[in-house]
């Protein structure tokens, strides 16, 4: 736990947070939420392990922050597995899949974060390996060249991606249970709160708890975000117990409105209502006008906005719907209802 740690303290900043206590939940039953989800999952692992065979190849999908390396952590404990980390970025030669590949031993779980991330020839290496468990590597070069095939263990890939629709095809059906990570509802996220606050050793009320998951946008690593930042106000300003005024107090100074919605987001929904006439614009263009990288609008931001019913998506752009006037006070003119309803 202690290596682990160390490790992740240089990995990108939003790990690091996550990494500095033992906030992850080890098994099934200490993961909050997602109960469609974790239901099948568990029955998933039963089958595999009464069969004493390795486990289907699993995919998850979802907005950042969610819980897919958690849950695929978990697995690995719930399997009695190893896992092996890695990310579709990292890999990049053939060579260095393979490396990989051959020192797995049957069973082991290899996380690849960021899976629609892989490069074209890893991806080619990595379909046989996933179907039929073989490596097929060439050996020497020119004319004197010779395909070997390699047997490997029974071993199982868990994909994690923030963009399914960027992964392609043939990789997408190699993966034969596919789970989608959705917003946590308000209750779950109280919980996640609450046992955040426990883990941290705060003291914490639950009208405080609540502002705080209400405010988290259905998102875990949000929760535990907001959470440490009103526990700094509730210790500097406060008596160091998070009460319902404490929550709010400390929110509202950090900018994050009744809903959620944090600086980007407005900012985001601002351009398409001002600069845009309220859309059809497209992310992109969104991103170039705020200075902002549309990968991040369209991980972070749409799916949350999307889901407040704030967006549309239509097939020439997003388009802002009058809720998200109404949430920001801004009038809606004639031209702007007219130009949006025209899609
Ligand atoms: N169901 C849950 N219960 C408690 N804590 C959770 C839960 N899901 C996620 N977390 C916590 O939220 C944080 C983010 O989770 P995690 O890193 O697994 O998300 P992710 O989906 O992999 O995100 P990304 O797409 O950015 O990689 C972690 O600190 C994790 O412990
Ligand atoms: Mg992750």
């Amino acid at each position: 736990m202690n290596e682990k740690g160390s490790q992740r303290f240089v990995a990108p900043q939003k790990k690091t947070e996550d990494a500095e206590t033992s906030i992850r939940p080890q098994s099934l039953d200490d993961f909050t939420g997602q109960d469609k989800l974790k239901a099948n999952l568990k029955i998933l692992i039963e089958a595999a392990k009464q069969r004493g065979d390795s486990l289907d190849h699993v995919l998850f999908h979802g907005p950042p922050g969610l819980g897919k390396t958690t849950l695929s952590h978990i697995v690995a404990n719930e399997m009695g597995v190893n896992i092996r980390i890695t990310a579709g970025p990292a890999i990049e030669r053939g060579g260095d899949l393979a490396a990989i590949l051959t020192n797995l031993r049957a069973g082991d779980i290899l996380f690849i974060d960021e899976v629609h991330r892989l490069g074209r020839a890893v991806e080619e290496i990595l379909y046989p390996a996933m179907e039929d468990f073989v490596l097929d590597i060439i050996v020497g070069k020119g004319p004197g060249a010779k395909n070997v095939r390699l047997k490997l263990p029974r071993f199982t890939v868990i994909g994690a991606t923030t963009r399914l629709a960027m992964l392609t095809a043939p990789l997408r059906a190699r993966f034969g249970a596919h789970y989608r990570m959705d917003f946590y509802e308000l209750d779950a996220m109280i919980d996640i709160v609450q046992r955040g606050a426990g883990v941290l050793g705060v003291e914490i009320e639950p009208e405080g708890a609540h502002e705080i998951a209400l405010r988290a946008r259905g998102t875990p690593r949000v929760a535990l975000r907001y959470l440490r930042r009103v526990r700094d106000y509730a210790q500097v300003r406060a008596d160091g117990k998070i009460s319902h005024t404490v929550a709010e107090e400390a929110l509202a100074m950090l900018e994050i409105d009744p809903l959620g919605l944090d600086d980007l987001d407005r900012a985001v929904l601002r351009a398409i209502i001002e600069k845009f006439n309220g859309g059809p614009v497209g992310l992109d263009t969104i991103g170039a006008a705020i200075s902002e990288d549309s990968g991040t609008i369209m991980d972070v931001v749409e799916p949350y906005l999307l889901q407040l019913g704030f967006l549309e998506r239509t097939p020439r752009g997003r388009i802002a719907t009058s809720h998200a006037y109404n949430h920001l006070a801004i009038p809606r003119t004639d031209e702007q209802v007219t130009q949006n309803s025209l899609f």
